[in-house]
């Protein structure tokens, strides 16, 4: 590595603690692992954190309704949410919950911070309030008749019939959504972080960070319309952390679930040793990069940069917001099978068939991407299994039944190793910019040409001609190591598959600068299988087991906020 390496803090968004990781969530999971399984391999010093985001209404709401306390709701969801990760080989250094000891911490020092330098503000606000239960009501908790057009059992921040957008206040016969009763209204002291007074410092913040150019767009937008004072507090009953100096008021969750990385962040460095305030600091010299879906660009692009910078933090080098899951054409339904849980994915498929086709679909800008499971299978079928694959089992087997398992001691042909290498440095900007579907085209070329080699040369052939036998070797050697060289290239996007290919080439892992230097004069293992076709049965049977033929046809996104 001839640059110096980088130290690289990665997040991916805290996903709720109320419900199980969907196929939409784990787009973003995948991308972010990607890169930083990429970063890896280039030799930086990556440490990719996680936590589960675990406080709110919602949350307290689910637990209430389970018979059961939020702490014992986040631990079960927490241990399922990591055993998804995990199966989909998405390797965190380090998993965290937001309602940790290290969260309470850090939510209290930067609210103390702010507070003490003038950015929190007081005031008296009038909200929805449920008599009954004895709370106040989250816009999405009150329902009613839409003031458009009189659709009934809408939310109460728009109409699913008619698409209206309206305030609470607005329902017709508005009843609480918790306990039936209608709501009153109710005056409550709220805290406010002043966001208005970092409209400089975002706006420089916002040329100098690295952002998408929608995104830039869009921060543009929020600017002109003027930066609003953003309300940090909830009333009792809330679970969440109370405010130090406001009893029976709480942090709302969006105030400490971004902490939440830092939290994080904290566990891992008192466990590896490492130190804090190094990553952290205002002139830190290490980078920060968050990925997030765009419905959530706001807070990452706004609140935390200025809660950071007026905490004294360093703040993010670059947030990278991805789009939104679509499944064949439209969004993921409960009715027709197509919301579909990792867990539901991981009983039908290999978790790697949705890590290649996420990655051969996903560019750098914030489209939606959609999985066609129709092109799923193609692809998977067609580029795994009948490229990439396929070319160490045609040149194995000779290298077995003639040379006992033992490579050439030079390649048959090196100016089309060196155009795989050169092509190396491609495929690393590709990843670096968060081009994967780029970098898929190119290493699905490469192995093109590598079959297109094969096809070429006819090993089959020349095994039965004489005195080609020393061909047959070197032939098969260019073969095993041009597949090498694509299997490294692909590692980031297929770490177990390209660890097998390891043990089968017994050679060290694949790193971007251990491939420069062929594999010569080794032995290598029989050829076992790396991937099978996948069988469109077992895509049909997950849809199958997804489907809720209870669901209403209008789908639930599984959200909450
Ligand atoms: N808890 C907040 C994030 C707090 S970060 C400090 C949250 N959680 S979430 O579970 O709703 O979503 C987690 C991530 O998954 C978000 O970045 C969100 O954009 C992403 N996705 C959730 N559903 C998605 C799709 N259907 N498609 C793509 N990404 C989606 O938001
Ligand atoms: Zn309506």
């Amino acid at each position: 590595m001839t640059q110096p390496a980088r130290q690289i803090l990665v997040t991916s968004a805290l996903p709720y603690a109320n419900g199980p990781i969907h196929l939409g969530h784990l787009v973003e999971y995948i991308q972010t692992d990607i890169w930083v399984r990429f970063q890896k391999m280039r030799g930086h010093e990556v440490i990719y954190v996680c936590a589960d985001d675990a406080h709110g209404t919602p949350i307290m709401l689910k637990a209430q309704s389970e018979g059961i306390t939020p702490e014992e709701l986040i631990e079960t969801i927490g241990r399922e949410h990591r055993a998804d990760f995990s199966e989909f080989f998405i390797e965190f250094d380090h998993y965290h919950s937001t309602h940790s000891d290290e969260n309470r911490q850090f939510a209290t020092l930067i609210y103390g911070r702010l507070r003490d330098a003038g950015h929190i503000a007081r005031r008296t606000i009038r909200q929805a309030y449920d008599p009954k239960a004895e709370m106040f009501l989250p816009d999405r908790f009150i329902k009613g008749e839409c003031p458009r057009c009189g659709a009934k059992d809408q939310y109460g921040d728009s109409c699913e019939a008619c698409g209206a957008t309206y305030s609470p206040t607005d329902l017709k016969n508005p009843v609480s959504a918790i306990s039936g009763v209608t709501p009153i209204e109710k005056d409550s002291e709220h805290y406010f972080f002043t966001l208005g007074q970092f409209a400089d410092m975002l706006s420089a913040w916002t040329r100098s960070g690295s952002l998408q150019p929608e995104i830039r767009n869009k921060l543009q937008e929020w600017f002109d319309c003027g930066l609003n004072d953003w309300d940090i507090s909830r009333d009792a009953p809330y679970w969440g952390f109370e405010i130090p100096d406001a009893p029976g008021k709480y942090f709302y969750v969006w105030l400490d679930a971004p902490i939440g990385y830092m939290a994080s962040f904290q566990h891992y460095c008192a466990k590896h040793g490492l130190n804090f305030d190094d990553w952290w600091q205002p002139d830190s010299q290490t980078e920060l990069h968050h990925f997030i879906g765009k419905d959530i660009a706001y807070f990452h692009t706004l609140f935390w940069p200025a809660m950071l910078h007026g905490a004294g933090f360093r703040t993010p080098s670059a947030v990278h917001c991805h789009g939104f899951l679509t499944v064949n054409g439209q969004k993921m339904s409960k009715s027709r099978g197509t919301f579909i849980k990792a867990r539901a994915y991981l009983e039908h498929l290999h978790p790697e068939y949705l890590r290649y086709y996420f990655a051969a679909k996903l560019g750098p800008g914030v489209d939606d991407i959609d999985l066609s499971l129709d092109d799923f299978i193609a692809r998977v079928n067609s580029d795994l299994v009948g490229k990439a694959v396929n070319i160490a089992s045609r040149c194995a087997g000779f290298i077995h039944k003639s040379f006992a398992g033992q490579l050439a001691e030079s390649l048959d042909d090196e100016a089309l190793y060196a155009q795989f290498i050169d092509a190396g440095e491609r495929i690393s900007s590709h990843y670096e910019n968060r081009e994967y579907a780029q970098a898929v085209r190119e290493i699905m070329s490469l192995a093109d040409a590598a079959n297109q080699y094969v096809d070429e040369q006819k090993p089959w052939v020349l095994a039965k001609q004489d005195g080609q036998q020393q061909r047959v070797q070197t032939v098969c050697t260019q073969g095993i190591n041009l597949f090498r060289v694509i299997m490294t290239y692909l590692k980031p996007i297929l770490p177990q598959m390209a660890t097998q290919a390891e043990q089968f080439l017994q050679c060290e892992p694949l790193i971007w600068d251990s491939v420069r230097q062929p594999l010569l004069g080794s032995n290598i293992h029989p050829y076992q299988p790396l991937a099978t076709r996948v069988d469109p049965a077992a895509v049909q049977a997950m849809v199958e087991a997804s489907r809720d033929n209870l669901a209403p046809s209008q789908s639930a996104s599984g959200d909450a906020s």
